[in-house]
């Protein structure tokens, strides 16, 4: 088979998505204009060009809490979902654990009821009319406080089984693990599990790292590259099996060489024999590349084998929160 069927009819397991970062421009204006709301963009490819502006996490997240704010009713989240579910399906994707942002909207007066009710009908829609399984990991941003975490977790309990875990997302800032301490605490005790995001380019990122570890004490990391720049971390990494879910997320405007450090950096990973997997992160805003694409694209740029490639899909179950019997179907 071509190197392109051959990815594309891989199963393959999303771990790090961001539901919001799915909406794919055309999505977005449908939305906001059913529901009324004035947009600055004539067309898809004006909001195609506004994502050019985005060449950093801060920039991206800009235009992402921009664009989001059309977002409102159930339906919405719904059909975002739904949107998502069905693409990846296109590409192999059998299986998803795709994160949402509540503190986004609860910050613009949406309600939890209709964040939740909108992504219950999209999960069990696909799994219905698509055989497609998802779950949802619910990500707090981390330069807000962890007081407000703690409040939506809480405030959550009514639909605790519409998610099944927690991470954090947003600009790393110093000191973050200790910060959310206690709150991966209480979520670990309501058998939650727990994943945080750690990018590269982000200050003090090997700290960053070991507080994951030892202080939040997560299951995953999101992204991990930096995991390359401490031999310690390497090994923790590997002994205490954490899974890496490492994404190239190409932005509209690329900085030159960085495809190449973030494909190299995961085929280094997988040579350190780690639980590395690759994922598609905000598809929707980068350049509407999804896991197969993304697969492509990493293998050409570095040179990853079919055998690295078989490793990188087998990695997303093993490192999934499915059950055993989940996870040998899949396997
Ligand atoms: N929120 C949405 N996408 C994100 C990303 N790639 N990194 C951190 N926070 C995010
Ligand atoms: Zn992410």
């Amino acid at each position: 088979a071509t190197l392109h069927a051959f990815v594309m009819a891989m199963p393959k397991a999303e771990l790090h998505v961001h539901i919001e970062g799915t909406m794919e421009p055309e999505l977005y204006l449908d939305i906001a204009a059913r529901n009324g709301i004035a947009t600055p963009y004539a067309d898809a490819e004006a909001v195609r060009q506004r994502l050019r502006d985005a060449h950093d996490l801060p920039s991206f997240i800009g235009i992402y809490e921009e664009l989001i704010a059309a977002i409102r009713s159930a339906q919405d989240f719904r059909d975002l979902a739904m949107a998502f579910f069905a693409k990846a399906q296109s590409q192999g994707v059998v299986y998803a654990e795709v994160f949402f942002d509540p503190q986004l909207h609860l910050e613009r007066g949406i309600p939890l009821a209709a964040i939740f009710g909108g992504l219950a009908r999209a999960r069990i829609e696909a799994e219905q009319t698509l055989g497609f399984k998802a779950r949802y990991i619910m990500c707090f941003l981390r330069d807000r406080s962890a007081d407000d975490a703690l409040k939506v977790l809480r405030d959550s309990a009514p639909w605790r089984d519409e998610f099944i875990g927690i991470g954090l997302d947003n600009p790393e800032v110093d000191g973050f693990p200790d910060k959310f301490a206690a709150v991966f605490d209480e979520a670990r005790g309501m058998g939650l599990r727990l994943t945080t995001h750690c990018d590269v380019g982000q200050p003090n990122t090997v700290a960053h790292h070991w507080g994951a570890l030892d202080v939040l004490k997560v299951e995953r990391i999101d992204h991990g590259l930096n995991v390359l720049d401490d031999p310690k971390l390497i090994d923790a990494v590997r002994e205490r099996r954490i899974g890496l879910t490492a994404a190239p997320t190409l932005f509209y405007t690329e900085i030159p060489g960085r495809m190449e450090y973030r494909a190299g950096a995961i085929k280094q990973l997988l040579e350190h024999g780690l639980l590395v997997s690759l994922n598609s992160d905000d598809p929707g805003m980068k350049r509407s590349l999804y896991i197969g694409d993304l697969m492509l694209r990493a293998a050409r740029t570095v040179g990853l084998s079919r055998d690295m490639l078989v490793q990188l899909a087998r990695n997303s179950f093993v490192t999934a929160w499915l059950s055993d019997e989940e996870r040998d179907a899949y396997l």
